[in-house]
């Protein structure tokens, strides 16, 4: 089987959003984007189908998606978990943050629980930084953390 060999429905909604922007190489990151929202995520083998859509080299989109923090290429939870990396958060202790939710989820940034229900990634400055420490779980922004508050939020969510 080809290594980047996809199920023919997944190539179908692939074809139909890389059409719905007229193929056009200017639009590859609203294809992208639209093309995450349905998956959840970009592995390799999406990439490649959006490639031959867009006749386009997969080079410049693995580019693209490894440029752009808001594009992945790992599976996320149903609770995607985002911890703030920016100065602001590091300072204030986003290390002991990050150790706190490894523990407590015994899984490592960048890896998703048994489970499905929560991945743990890092961020740059969302733009909270008044409330730093901060996490973002989904949409949810929590902030002024501090290592013993996890288990707590985290059962919200269980
Ligand atoms: S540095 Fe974390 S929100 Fe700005």
């Amino acid at each position: 089987m080809n290594k980047y060999e996809l199920k023919d429905s997944h190539k179908k909604t692939i074809k139909e959003i890389c059409e719905s922007f007229g193929n056009k190489h200017g639009e590859l990151i609203n294809i992208l984007h639209r093309t995450q929202e349905h998956f959840g995520y970009l592995p390799e083998e999406i990439q490649y189908e959006i490639a031959l859509n867009l006749d386009m080299p997969l080079a410049k989109i693995y580019g693209v998606v490894s440029f752009y923090s808001f594009f992945t290429m790992t599976p996320k939870g149903k609770h995607p978990i985002s911890i703030c990396m920016g100065t602001a958060c590091f300072v204030r202790g986003a290390e002991d943050i990050v150790q706190a939710l490894e523990e407590e989820l015994k899984i490592k940034v960048g890896q998703v629980t048994e489970d499905g229900k929560f991945s743990l990634d890092c961020l740059r400055c969302i733009g909270a930084c008044g409330l730093a420490p901060v996490i973002l779980i989904g949409e949810d922004v929590h902030g002024r953390l501090t290592p013993d508050m996890i288990p707590g939020i985290l059962k919200k969510y269980e």
